[in-house]
């Protein structure tokens, strides 16, 4: 099978199937993700909280982003990578955005950037685009702005915020995105949206009539013992498997009942009595 690029993402929208994302940060994570069929692994600055222990996103830096998307992009061979831009590496100018988002693809290894805004940064993403590389969008809950947002709140709620989001989501279609993130936004403008954006519309608590989805993985798995979001469905508890094993070998090695035979070498040039001396 051919890699994912972000032809494929249009595609997928045009024949209408629904396109598959969750975040990665490390190697052994994004290899699974990909042998399980992923169409697209996200290095998020999600990476701050989940894998750093960061209170917020706000605190991600660049050589924090490019460290772990090194590590994801050498373990995948089908999906997508994209690599997320960090708080402030797209707001100091045109210049400064471009080898940002430069060093993502350069030094990453990623095939595509994304960042959080609309209209505001418009002239920036034109100028990424420009230079080559995608860019995928993200509207809606943004929480790079999180001081700004005061809080997790769903946004476009009122008309005013909803026809905003909606000019916001046309004129980075307009700027050249290839798709589109939605987070925490009213399921029916969601839906609205994706219906009258030509690009794929990714949905993070955005309901089911996006184009696809996207999830932090160690919400899904059970990962990570922060506050989990209403939006997100956890498949499995990952965080008990490893407490329940790590527990039990303490206390195997507490007991003496690990390592046993099987897990020993032996040598049969050596003998124990002469080195006792
Ligand atoms: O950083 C991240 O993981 C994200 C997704 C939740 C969309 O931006
Ligand atoms: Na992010």
């Amino acid at each position: 099978k051919k890699r994912n690029t972000i032809a494929t993402f249009r595609k997928m929208k045009q024949e209408g199937q629904k396109i598959t994302m969750l975040t990665a940060y490390d190697y052994p994570t994004a290899k699974l993700l990909d042998q399980s069929g992923i169409d697209g692994i996200l290095v998020g600055d999600s990476l701050g909280m989940v894998v750093l222990g960061y209170e917020n996103t706000t605190q991600v830096t660049m050589e924090d982003m490019i460290h772990h998307i090194k590590a994801v992009s050498r373990a995948v061979d089908q999906a997508l990578v994209i690599g997320d831009m960090p708080f402030l590496s797209y707001h100091m100018g045109i210049k400064e955005s471009v080898k940002n988002a430069g060093r993502i693809i350069q030094e990453g290894h990623a095939q595509a950037v994304k960042l959080e805004g609309g209209i505001e940064i418009i002239e920036e993403i034109k100028a990424i685009i420009r230079a080559g590389i995608p860019v995928m969008g993200h509207l809606g809950f943004t929480p790079q702005s999180i001081h700004q947002m005061g809080g997790y709140y769903v946004q476009g709620k009122t008309e005013n915020e909803a026809r905003k989001l909606l000019e916001d989501a046309k004129a980075l279609e307009d700027a050249g995105v290839f798709s589109l993130v939605l987070e925490m936004v009213p399921a029916e403008l969601a839906t609205m949206i994706s219906s009258q954006l030509s690009i794929p519309v990714i949905g993070i608590g955005a309901g089911v009539g996006c184009d696809g989805q996207v999830l932090v993985t160690h919400d899904l798995l059970g990962f990570y013992h922060g506050n989990i979001p209403k939006f997100v469905k956890q498949y499995a508890e990952i965080g008990q498997t490893i407490k329940d094993s790590v527990s039990q070998y303490i206390k195997e090695v507490k007991q003496g009942t690990f390592p046993r035979e099987e897990h020993c070498f032996h040598s049969e040039r050596i003998s124990i009595s002469q080195l006792y001396g």
